[in-house]
């Protein structure tokens, strides 16, 4: 088991779960990722493919789109993705700016099944995001 401190622990087999699931046909890529809200909350996600290739959603997306589903107001306070690629994946460029709309810079940890963890801030990785407040100007 992954020797990581229990609040990740907690959000790794959250993931790993939903990974599990995972409908990759096409890549044979499974990735799960959890995340948990400002108040405390666990929502988890897998990549779902598609054969137009196009239409795949990205596990970080899965999770956010179960977590509005249960809740609908929410904020991720970390999020964290699994993979079995070492070094572990980070979110793709489209779930940058998905966890930026849920997030005030929150922290991410991406992780894979050896259990290598590395973990960073969202604006480390996706510095002036664009933003409802862009929408304004
Ligand atoms: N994928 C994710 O689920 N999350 C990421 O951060 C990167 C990529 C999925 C999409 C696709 O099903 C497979 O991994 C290969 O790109």
């Amino acid at each position: 088991m992954a020797n990581f401190k229990p609040e990740i622990l907690e959000l790794y087999e959250a993931a790993k779960k939903a990974r599990e699931n995972s409908y990759s046909p096409y890549s044979g890529f499974k990735v799960g990722a959890a995340l948990r809200t400002v108040d405390g909350k666990i929502f988890a996600g897998c990549n779902v493919e598609n054969s137009s290739y196009g239409a795949t959603i990205c596990a970080e997306r899965g999770a956010i789109q179960t977590a509005a589903a249960a809740v609908g107001s929410f904020k991720i306070k970390e999020i964290l993705v699994v993979t079995d690629a070492s070094p572990a994946w980070p979110p793709c460029g489209l779930c940058r700016q998905v966890i930026t709309e849920f997030s005030d810079n929150a922290t991410l940890h991406v992780t894979n099944l050896k259990g290598e963890l590395r973990t960073l801030l969202m604006a480390e990785i996706f510095p002036n995001p664009f933003t409802a407040a862009d929408l304004k100007k």
